[in-house]
Order: structure tokens, then C-alpha cells, then sequence
């Protein structure tokens, strides 16, 4: 008769074999396969891309290598491959001229500002690939902060609510599918869909960065973006720790997923995400909504300096951080490694 076997049970043993043997279900690829818990596929993935001013041209990001800003005619092309690999969303991060940023952040919502004309062509050539676009005005201030501030330097919430909500309108009648607003202002999910309601973009779904974290994995972005100089540091750090959240925190990412939810959002953010795993899944046990990670810059970095230097291999190590984002209760990653990701999958079928 056999033991009934739980979590606490002690080993049992059978004339001094082991009764149970876990590595018997290890030990072929038919019955690895058969048991795996999570799955990987194209289909969970975000691409994100930043977008330039100007024609067929494109320019390296040097702290991204194998990363490119691209043109939007470029970003065209770009977005049927990644339709026809099965990627189901880009998400837009514009480079700003420095000439057009200023400190109250007008171009954010300028109807033909390098986001809305992105999103319009996208939309025109490739109907059917969802387009996401970033509501935070820190492409668009002089100073680099997410938002308008007074005097002191601090950024003023409800004021750069104001002009959130003109640039996510913006972001909707240019035809944008998601709006993403990873500003970390309070109410500004509620003003959003308040807003979206009342000018018939019902549609238009809010992917809330609620748990968007102070860290430090967001320099290479600011070196792609060209925030980082504004902000006074070359490598990111300081000065957004009065919004975004404390690293030691994670009942604070449950209160801000309630907020939004109570306000009117349809997915939540998780950003960054492999060292954050633990709150990916305390949002997904305690709310069971659409929760996705960000694989930030500079986690794709770490992984590609790794890689360059012949001291990991790239291809087995981002398979590896993608599913473990899924396991940790993810629906889908937004990383810079999408396309690659999509391409090795398709390759192993
Ligand atoms: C800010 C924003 C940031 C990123 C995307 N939008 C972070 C920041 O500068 O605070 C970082 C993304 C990355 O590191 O890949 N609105």
C-alpha cells in the first residue's frame, strides 16, 4: 500500500529504495514537456521602441547595444515583422528634440508630436498591431522629471495630472490602442478614463504602471530617451523618489493596484522585473487582474554586457528571465529582447 505523500511528509522508502523518484519525470524531453507548469510564447510578449524625428535613418543606443531608435518610416517596416512574428503590442518612447522640451511639457499633447504621427502610421500600415503609448511627460520637460514642478523642485500632482490627461487624449485620438501612464501621480488613472469616456475612447485601454519602482535599472532608457543629462545624473538613481516607489516596499504596490483598479484601469505594471518578482505575484494571487512585467534597459544591459563578454549565453538566459516572469504570475513582458525572443521561440517551434 502506498504512503499518501504530503508537503510534509518525511521520504518513504521501499526496501531501502527511494519510493518516490522526481528525476524519472526529468528524465526524457516527452515528459519534461508534458509537465511543464508555464508556457513562453510570442504571443506574451511587448516590444517597445523609441522613435526619432526625421527619415529612414536610425541611430544606435550605446548603453542598449543591439537597440535602435528608429525613424517612423523605419518603425513601420519594424512593426509588420513584428506583427507577422506575433508580437500583439509595440509600445512608443519618443525622442524629443531637446529644442521642443520645456518646462511645462506642451509638446507631450502637440497633435504632431513624434508619439501621435508614430502611432497614426503604425496604425495605418499594420491595423491590427496593437500600439501602446507612455503617459509621463519626462521626454518632454527641460529638467527631465515626470511631471511639472514648482520652485523647490517638486513635482506638482495635480497640475501634471492636467496635462496627463491631454497628452493620453492626444494619444487616443491619434488612434492609440493602450495608453500607459508610468508618471506615478495620484488619481491620474480616474482623470484618464474620465477623460477617455467623455470623448468617446471607451475603448482605449489603461495599462496603469502601479507599481513602478525608484530604480536605479532605468539608466540606459534615460541615455535613450535623452533625459538623463536634464536630470543631472548620467546614471539614474535620486530624484524621483517623491513618486515612484520605494525598492523595500510590496503591500504598497497591492494599495496602488487597488487605487487604479477602483479608477478605471485595465491592466497593471510591474516595472522592473525579474528583481521584483515577489510583487508580480502578491498582485496576481490578491487581485487575479491582467498583471504584466517590464524588463527594464537596464536588465537587457546587464544580460547583453554578459553576453558580449562570452560570460553567459544570451539566448538561454533570456528564456530563462522571460519565463520566470511568467511563472511569477506575468501575462506578458514588455522587454527589448521581444523580437529576439519571438525569433528563437518560432526557431525551437
Ligand atoms: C518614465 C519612464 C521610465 C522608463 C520608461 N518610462 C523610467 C524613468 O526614467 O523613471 C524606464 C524604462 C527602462 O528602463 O527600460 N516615464
Amino acid at each position: 500500500m502506498e504512503a499518501v505523500v504530503t508537503r510534509s511528509s518525511q521520504p518513504q522508502f521501499n526496501g531501502g529504495y527511494p519510493l518516490r523518484r522526481p528525476r524519472r519525470m526529468r528524465r526524457d524531453a516527452f515528459s519534461r514537456r508534458l509537465m511543464r507548469e508555464t508556457r513562453l510564447g510570442p504571443e506574451d510578449l511587448i516590444q517597445p521602441v523609441f522613435v526619432l524625428d526625421g527619415e529612414d535613418r536610425t541611430e544606435p543606443v550605446p548603453s542598449m547595444p543591439g537597440v535602435e531608435r528608429m525613424t517612423i518610416d523605419r518603425l513601420v517596416h519594424e512593426a509588420r515583422e513584428l506583427h507577422a512574428l506575433g508580437i500583439p503590442l509595440i509600445a512608443i518612447f519618443p525622442v524629443t528634440p531637446a529644442e521642443v522640451k520645456s518646462e511645462d511639457a506642451r509638446e507631450a499633447y502637440n497633435p504632431s508630436g513624434i508619439a501621435q504621427r508614430a502611432v497614426r502610421a503604425v496604425k495605418d500600415a499594420v491595423p491590427e498591431m496593437g500600439v501602446m503609448t507612455d503617459v509621463a511627460l519626462d521626454p518632454f520637460t527641460s529638467h527631465g522629471q515626470d511631471g511639472l514642478i514648482d520652485e523647490t523642485g517638486y513635482v506638482m500632482n495635480e497640475e501634471t495630472v492636467e496635462v496627463l490627461v491631454r497628452q493620453a487624449l492626444s494619444h487616443a485620438e491619434a488612434g492609440a490602442d493602450v495608453v500607459g501612464p508610468s508618471d506615478m501621480m495620484d488619481g491620474r488613472i480616474g482623470a484618464i478614463r474620465s477623460a477617455l469616456e467623455s470623448h468617446d475612447h471607451r475603448n482605449v485601454r489603461i495599462l496603469s504602471y502601479a507599481a513602478k519602482y525608484a530604480s536605479c535599472y532605468y539608466g540606459p532608457f534615460r541615455d535613450a530617451v535623452g533625459s538623463s543629462d536634464n536630470l543631472g545624473s548620467g546614471v539614474a538613481g535620486p530624484g524621483k523618489d517623491s513618486y515612484q516607489m520605494d525598492p523595500g516596499n510590496s503591500d504598497e504596490a497591492l494599495h496602488e493596484v487597488a487605487l487604479d483598479l477602483q479608477e478605471g484601469a485595465d491592466m497593471f505594471m510591474v516595472k522592473p522585473g525579474l528583481p521584483y518578482l515577489d510583487v508580480i505575484r502578491r498582485i496576481k494571487d490578491e487581485f487575479g487582474v491582467p498583471t504584466f512585467a517590464y524588463q527594464v534597459s537596464g536588465e537587457y544591459s546587464m544580460l547583453k554586457a554578459a553576453a558580449q563578454n562570452g560570460w553567459l549565453d544570451e539566448r538561454e538566459c533570456v528564456l530563462e528571465a522571460l519565463m520566470s516572469l511568467r511563472r511569477a504570475g506575468a501575462d506578458g513582458i514588455l522587454t527589448y529582447h521581444a523580437r529576439a525572443a519571438a525569433e528563437w521561440l518560432r526557431e525551437e517551434g
